[in-house]
């Protein structure tokens, strides 16, 4: 019966066939098709018989008339993850959380589930990784000896909502979304049609029936395939782990929220007994270095709504025929374009060397405020001499060599002030208004400006 019930279709245009193909026959993409279930309870042979005119109209109404009713939000308990869910669990919302294995999405949703029960919402966590028993080991490990989370260790479908059906919980938790199956579909777990297909199943559930729903995803190598981003359109918050593995600190970073703002992140710390929320993270990814090395920038970036430090590293080597430019945590197209404007407008040439930029701590930067800090750090790479101490740089650099301001610059020069730094080299158009004790702003219009108040 499993196998009528499924079509394959085109993630490209849509096309259907009722076989697998290489390529699709409507579009000649090739590989492309994916199983998908044919829902036979839809009125899909009316669409076409004209029959459209029997139909009901539906109600329409008129926006000022709709109640709009504020979200209800239940609070986890765990405030660096509600300061990125908006606020806490939304009735009938959908988050997806994913990260690399061993990140810590496990824990961090035990967590959460245990704090949520505690506030008197009933929750059930569907495992798929692992047996009860290891959760079990695991809410020991994180202290939460008398958790009253129920656990489900499944991986089919169609038993889960049986079993969500039964127990009417608040929140539902499936960890992961890569592991479960339907019974509809030939596809293995994991597959980019199963874990659609579980998914939208999972989204219905919640919109008709007010459970809020988690679903764990790992990023898989390949990134997009059969990964959680194939759920991004279909979720209502979407939250990532960055962050290295190896190092204490992980960041929680919303990448699109409903019920909320998004780039709003949480930082954690990993600790024996589980992640611990860092309230005032400004100075975690900075290097300890006791004198000033050469290569080495402090950005002042924000993130979501708190500035944070962060430490620009850029190593500038001699380079081979054809010199590598290489990024961790920034974008590399943008680090090839700095080099450009470094060139063009400061005179300082970089095109037989092999360029290496990191940010600190496997945080991810996105904001061009960054600018600033990366050609600084270069610089004072290429040159082998250390920026002074105390220093701080941030500022978005155009192509004609301009210094633009960055968003909130008080903000992020009193955070600065406030841990200890000294010299800011800033935009001209964030330049403060009322001198900031203890601190010494240059602020510039031109990257040739900003090059030569450290060339000396
Ligand atoms: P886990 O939540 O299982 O990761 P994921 O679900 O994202 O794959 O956490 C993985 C790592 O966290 C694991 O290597 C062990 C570590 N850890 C701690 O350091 N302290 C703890 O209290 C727990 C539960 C895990
Ligand atoms: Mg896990």
């Amino acid at each position: 019966m499993a196998k009528e019930k499924t079509q394959y279709t085109c993630t490209d245009c849509g096309g259907i066939t009722a076989k697998w193909l290489g390529k699709c026959p409507s579009c000649n993409a090739w590989n492309t098709l994916i199983e998908t279930a044919v829902d036979s309870s839809g009125p899909t042979k009316n669409r076409y018989a004209g029959m459209a005119a029997l139909a009901p109209a539906s109600e329409v109404a008129v926006l000022s008339d709709i109640e709009a009713q504020d979200v209800a939000r239940t609070p986890t308990g765990q405030e660096e993850l509600d300061r990125v869910l908006g606020g806490g669990m939304v009735e009938g919302g959908v988050v997806l959380i994913g990260g690399d294995p061993g990140i810590g999405k496990s824990t961090l949703i035990l967590q959460a589930m245990d704090g949520l029960q505690r506030s008197g919402m009933s929750t059930l966590y569907v495992t798929g990784e692992e047996s009860a028993a290891q959760v079990a080991l695991r809410s020991r490990r994180l202290g939460l000896d008398h958790s009253q989370v129920q656990v489900l260790a499944e991986t089919q479908l169609e038993k889960i909502l049986a079993t969500v059906d039964k127990l009417q919980p608040a929140v539902v938790v499936m960890d992961s979304i890569q592991t479960v199956y339907s019974d509809q579909l030939t596809s293995a777990p994991g597959s980019v049609a199963q874990v659609r297909e579980c998914a939208s199943h999972l989204t219905r559930m919640a919109k008709s029936s007010g459970t809020a729903v988690v679903l764990v995803g790992h990023v898989t190598k390949e990134g997009a395939l059969a990964g959680p981003r194939v759920l991004e359109h279909m979720v209502d918050t979407v939250l990532y782990f960055e962050g290295d593995t190896h190092s204490t600190y992980r960041l929680v970073r919303a990448i699109k929220n409903r019920f909320g703002a998004v780039n709003e992140i949480g930082v954690f710390a990993m600790t024996e007994k589980g992640l611990k929320g860092v309230s005032n993270p400004s100075a975690i990814f900075l290097s300890q270095h006791t004198e000033p090395v050469p290569g080495s920038c402090v950005l002042v970036t924000l993130e979501g709504t708190r500035p944070m430090l962060v430490e620009i590293q850029a190593l500038v080597d001699s380079g081979g025929p054809s010199p590598r430019r290489l990024s961790v945590g920034l974008d590399r197209d943008r680090l090839a374009m700095l080099l450009a404007v470094l060139h063009r407008h400061a005179g300082v040439a970089c095109m037989d060397q092999d360029v290496f930029v990191n940010a600190v701590g496997g945080v991810r930067i996105s904001e061009p405020a960054a600018d600033l800090a990366v050609l600084l750090s270069i610089q004072s790479s290429l040159r082998g001499k250390p920026l002074p101490q105390g220093f701080i740089a941030f500022g978005e650099v155009g192509l004609a060599g301009e210094v633009r301001p960055a968003p909130r610059g008080q903000e992020r020069l009193k955070e600065a002030a406030k841990l200890g730094f000294t010299v800011a080299v800033i935009p001209k158009a964030n330049a403060p208004k009322k001198p900031i004790p203890g601190m010494t702003v240059h602020a510039v219009e031109r990257v040739d400006e900003a090059i030569g108040l450290v060339r000396e």
